[in-house]
């Protein structure tokens, strides 16, 4: 969120604009009787919600869920995540981009705190919240100088490092095709350094390449989501704070539920319109990315801190 533009007077939405905890495991309840058996909780920062705990405890009680995860800068973490677990949370994925200090301080904007970050991985892991994810977003002159060493450092740590093209999302990040590193790059890179050896998807849809190290020492993740798009096998649902139901990273729109949420729709009414959105959608941004598509969807693409990645 650029602080030009979100400075310290800039009015967010009110408590009324957002759905409440209710609302959200109310959606949450119908998407899972419709099929969904994973969900997410990101953001925005999503520990910035002090009562997190609370939504979590109503997600891990609603029968079906095998995997109920957080994605979070990490800054936070370190005092939430005993209570976190406690509460029902499976897993956390920690965004992290580099591990030398002056690199990871411009990638936060300046705030973020890397030994933060750090003890706050190490007390996801005390806690169980296990296995947990580093993600890492490469962008070409920007990071990619320090990735063999954030590899090295989270090699035989068990912690699973996952390698992701910078992406156009959003109207804001300026990104330009010359930004990306592709994965297969990446690739090569690491196999110079520690051979590697492809494993199996863990699941139809997963979004990461996965690979084990040739030695032993763990997993790691390529997520090639600019050179080699995965929108056939995309089975992924977002829904906003303030109860916008987008079925496309890259969307132009969504769907309005808070109306529906607050006219008393039961649960049939909001199964039928889930059901109809999940039908009827045919986003494939990534697949057709073009310059020409860049300009006409310009301006108009639903922003990453609106729907968490
Ligand atoms: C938008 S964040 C939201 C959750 C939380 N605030 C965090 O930092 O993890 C979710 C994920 O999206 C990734 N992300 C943000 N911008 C991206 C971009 N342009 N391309 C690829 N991934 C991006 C982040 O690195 C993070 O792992």
């Amino acid at each position: 969120m650029p602080e030009a533009e979100f400075h310290a007077d800039y009015e967010f939405l009110r408590s009324q604009q957002r759905l409440t905890y209710d609302e959200i495991l109310r959606v949450a309840d119908v998407a899972v009787g419709l099929g969904v058996s994973k969900l997410r909780l990101t953001g925005g920062e999503p520990l910035l919600d002090k009562n997190l705990a609370q939504l979590v405890t109503g997600l891990a009680a609603l029968g079906g869920v095998d995997d109920l995860a957080l994605t979070t800068n990490g800054m936070l973490l370190a005092p939430m995540a005993q209570r976190l677990a406690d509460a029902g949370l499976h897993r956390v994925t920690v965004s992290l981009d580099s591990l030398d200090e002056q690199v990871f301080s411009r990638m936060s904007g300046g705030r973020g705190n890397l030994q933060t970050v750090l003890a706050g991985i190490d007390a996801a892991e005390q806690a169980g919240l296990t296995p947990i994810k580093i993600n890492v977003v490469v962008q070409r002159g920007v990071n990619d100088h320090t990735i063999i060493e954030l590899l090295d450092h989270f090699r035989g740590s068990g912690h699973i490092v996952r390698l992701i093209e910078f992406m156009d999302v959003g109207n804001r990040n300026g990104w330009r095709m010359d930004q990306v590193v592709p994965s297969r790059h990446l690739l090569d890179e690491v196999t110079l350094r520690w051979p590697l050896r492809r494993i199996d998807k863990n699941y139809p849809g997963e979004v990461a390449r996965r690979y084990q190290y040739v030695d032993g020492q763990g997993e790691i993740g390529f997520i090639s989501s600019v050179t080699e798009p995965f929108c056939g096998d995309c089975s992924r649902a977002r829904l906003s704070a303030d109860g916008v139901l987008y079925t496309c990273l890259f969307a132009t729109h969504g769907t309005d539920l808070r109306e529906s949420l607050r006219n008393n729709a039961d649960e049939e009414e909001l199964t039928d319109i889930l059901s109809r959105i999940w039908l009827q959608r045919a986003d494939r941004y990534s697949e057709l990315r073009s310059p020409e598509l860049a300009e006409a969807h310009m301006q108009r693409k639903v922003e990453m801190y609106r729907i968490g990645g």
